[in-house]
């Protein structure tokens, strides 16, 4: 028989030792798998619910659902319930990435759901859709899914130039891959993109933030949202510093010439994809590099068409 006192004891140094055993599962993962744990793990407790289920967690999945344009923001039931509403936004997002339209959070939503990926919200003021650019070829087959913000916000005709400029503290080795990301746009717009040495003049201004960082739009730590940029003609491209950057594939970390080029996107006017393909897909997954796709170089040339 184990006494009160030992049982106490026994608890005691198991509680001690839980917290450093978990911190060590994940510190392995974290260096020997693709993913980084991120503000979205919960989302893979949530796995196999659906309309009706009540659990924990489903607070926080609404949240995320409210940030990224699934759910707005005066939805009234900020609790545990998967009630209708929720189950018409996960089709939805389903429906842009893709996926099966179950309702459910099936395993392959779940993993989708996970990927670290850009901050803007795929649907913006309820009046977009990253189907938006949706259409079908002369042959009924070839689907182009490029996607323009809400009134088609872009930069004024007669425009040559787009300076820009990066913020105090940047760090350093984000300058080329920028710049070679601006170089990748170019020759399918009507701008050339110059750097430019006074920040307050450039149409563009490059920052590295943590956390909340003054425009409403908090960042996450480490995974989750990697980077965000503003609609023109507003200019501010912000990276996550708390990711974990790099140049080129780089296992664990996140490419800053892939991730700029997709926020020079948003930059430029272009709004989410649903092909996985395109720079303009919302996810980018650590250790890999991407470049333009077709998809991307149809919505910019549209956007600016007649320029
Ligand atoms: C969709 O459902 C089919 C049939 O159940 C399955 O084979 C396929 O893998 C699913 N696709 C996705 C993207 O979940
Ligand atoms: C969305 O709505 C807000 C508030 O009405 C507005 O300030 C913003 O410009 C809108 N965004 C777009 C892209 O239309
Ligand atoms: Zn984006
Ligand atoms: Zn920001």
């Amino acid at each position: 028989m184990v006494s009160n006192q030992s049982q106490f004891i026994l608890a005691f140094i198991f509680l001690f030792f839980l917290p450093l055993f978990s911190g060590k599962i994940s510190a392995h993962r974290f260096d020997h798998g693709q993913k980084v744990s991120s503000q979205f793990e919960f989302i893979k407790t949530l796995q196999g619910y659906k309309k009706g289920d009540k659990v924990e967690g489903i607070k926080d999945f609404k949240k995320y659902l409210e940030r990224f344009g699934y759910l707005n923001p005066n939805y009234p039931s900020h609790d545990d319930h998967f009630d209708d509403i929720l189950e018409s936004a996960v089709k939805t997002y389903q429906l842009n990435f893709n996926l099966n339209t179950t309702g459910t959070l099936d395993p392959q939503t779940v993993s989708t759901m996970m990927m670290p990926r850009c901050g803007v919200p795929d649907i913006i003021n309820g009046t977009t859709r990253m189907r938006s650019g949706y259409i079908f070829n002369q042959n009924n087959n070839f689907h182009v899914k490029y996607a323009f913000f809400p009134g088609q916000p872009k930069w004024p005709k007669g425009k040559k130039v787009l300076k820009y400029e990066f913020g105090e503290g940047t760090r350093e080795d984000v300058k080329d891959p920028l710049g070679r990301a601006a170089s990748t746009w170019q020759p399918y717009t009507p701008f050339t993109f110059e750097h430019f040495n006074v920040l307050d003049q450039s149409d563009i201004r490059v920052s590295f933030k943590s956390r909340a960082h003054g425009d409403g739009k908090p960042f996450d730590g480490p995974g989750g949202i990697l980077a965000h940029a503003f609609w023109p003609t507003d200019g501010r491209l912000h990276f996550d510093a708390d990711d974990n950057w790099a140049v080129g594939a780089v296992p664990n970390a996140f490419d800053m010439q892939s991730v700029a080029l997709h926020e020079l996107g948003h930059i430029l006017g272009l709004e989410h994809s649903s092909v996985q393909d395109a720079i303009m897909w919302p996810t980018q997954p650590a250790g890999k590099t991407k470049g333009l796709n077709d998809d991307d170089i149809q919505g910019i040339k549209a956007l600016y068409a007649g320029y």
